[in-house]
């Protein structure tokens, strides 16, 4: 069998006895959305449990986008339903709104206002009467440590105090499922990090249901489920730890020492695939190991073991990397 072998066929993942009788704050069945003629969501089913903390890992097209657009009531599935608390998106779309907030892949602040201002707008959008308004917004502001900041014109402020400050948006108006789309894209460490931290708290103060999508594996350790998607599809779905132990692959990271002997690594391995740093990644273990160093030995210049991470599952289960800097750095363009 091809070691990093592209799965085509959708893995069943557990029966969960509990998701009967937990409440769902997101359940997708059979949806499915094409762009001309590319399918951008497969007859895609999903289920997320109420106060969960859920990420979306996937590469780039592989629908994750999408998905949100249409559980954000901004685009039509072509076909299969989705709901959020039970509300269904295409036939209830205002009332679904309500119940969720969305922080987007693009940004959507305006810039020409305040801090405030921005918080207010959105809130009167909701129809949220004036002391409801203020105490929220005076909320939200101290939760993401921006109360300091409220009269600040938002063209002025950080990309990552941006983010902040679209995420207390998205909150303001008491939604019971917080989506975001890859927020922490174009951050540095730091400032993915805060997010991540501000996202920790969100969920110690209230009953809310996170779903984020995103590039950075690391990201993903903390979440509740992952759910591995690609191709419009969902390629596995599981706890951190069950997906590193059932998909988690040992990958060995050979670097040649000249091109004619990475060509011939590639050749007796086809599916390899280039690591970033002009080595190659292979999916597999020992035996390959000890076969490489004995066929090529001194015309190998690095090789390294590594073992099942978040990362190998998602190589072992797409043949893909998540190409994470390709990603950031398409992400901060964008911004
Ligand atoms: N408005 C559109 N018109 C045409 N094709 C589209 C449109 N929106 C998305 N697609 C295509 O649908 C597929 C899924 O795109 P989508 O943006 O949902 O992926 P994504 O997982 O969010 O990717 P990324 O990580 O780059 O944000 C891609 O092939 C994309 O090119
Ligand atoms: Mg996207």
């Amino acid at each position: 069998m091809p070691l990093a072998a592209k799965v085509t066929k959708p893995v069943a993942h557990d029966p969960d006895p509990d998701l009967a009788e937990k409440g769902m704050a997101v359940t997708i069945s059979k949806i499915s959305k094409r762009f001309g003629s590319t399918i951008a969501l497969d007859q895609l089913d999903l289920s997320i449990r109420e106060n969960e903390m859920f990420a979306l890992l996937g590469p780039n097209g592989a629908g994750k986008t999408t998905l949100i657009h249409i559980l954000a009531t901004l685009m039509r599935p072509d076909s299969g339903t989705a709901e959020i608390c039970g509300i269904d998106v295409v036939r209830q779309p205002r009332r679904a709104r309500a119940a969720l907030g969305v922080v987007f892949q693009e940004p959507s602040l305006d810039g020409k206002l305040t801090v405030e201002e921005n918080l207010d707008f959105h809130a009167r959008m909701y129809r949220m009467p004036a002391p409801l308004r203020r105490e929220r917004i005076g909320e939200m502001l101290e939760l993401v440590e921006l109360a300091t900041l409220r009269r600040r014109l938002v063209r002025s402020l950080s990309p990552g105090m941006k983010r902040r400050l679209e995420i207390a948006r998205a909150l303001v108006h008491d939604s019971r499922v917080l989506i975001l789309d890859e927020p922490t894209v174009g951050l540095d460490a730091q400032s993915r990090g805060r997010i991540w931290e501000y996202l920790a708290r969100i969920r110690a103060r209230r009953t809310v249901t996170v779903v984020v999508t995103t590039h950075y594996i690391e990201e993903v350790e903390g979440c509740d489920r992952v759910c591995v998607i690609d191709d419009g599809r969902v390629l596995a779905l599981d706890r951190p730890d069950t997906l590193r132990s059932r998909h988690g692959r040992h990958v060995l990271r050979v670097q040649a020492l000249d091109a004619s002997t990475a060509a011939e690594i590639a050749a007796l391995h086809p599916d390899a695939v280039p690591d970033g740093d002009g080595g190659l990644a292979i999916v597999g273990g020992r035996t390959i190991l000890e076969d490489l160093l004995r066929r090529f030995g001194p015309r190998i210049d690095q090789v390294s073991l590594e073992r099942p991470s978040l990362g190998t599952v998602f190589l072992g289960l797409t043949g893909r990397h998540l190409r994470e800097e390709g990603a950031a750095q398409q992400g901060a363009g964008k911004r």
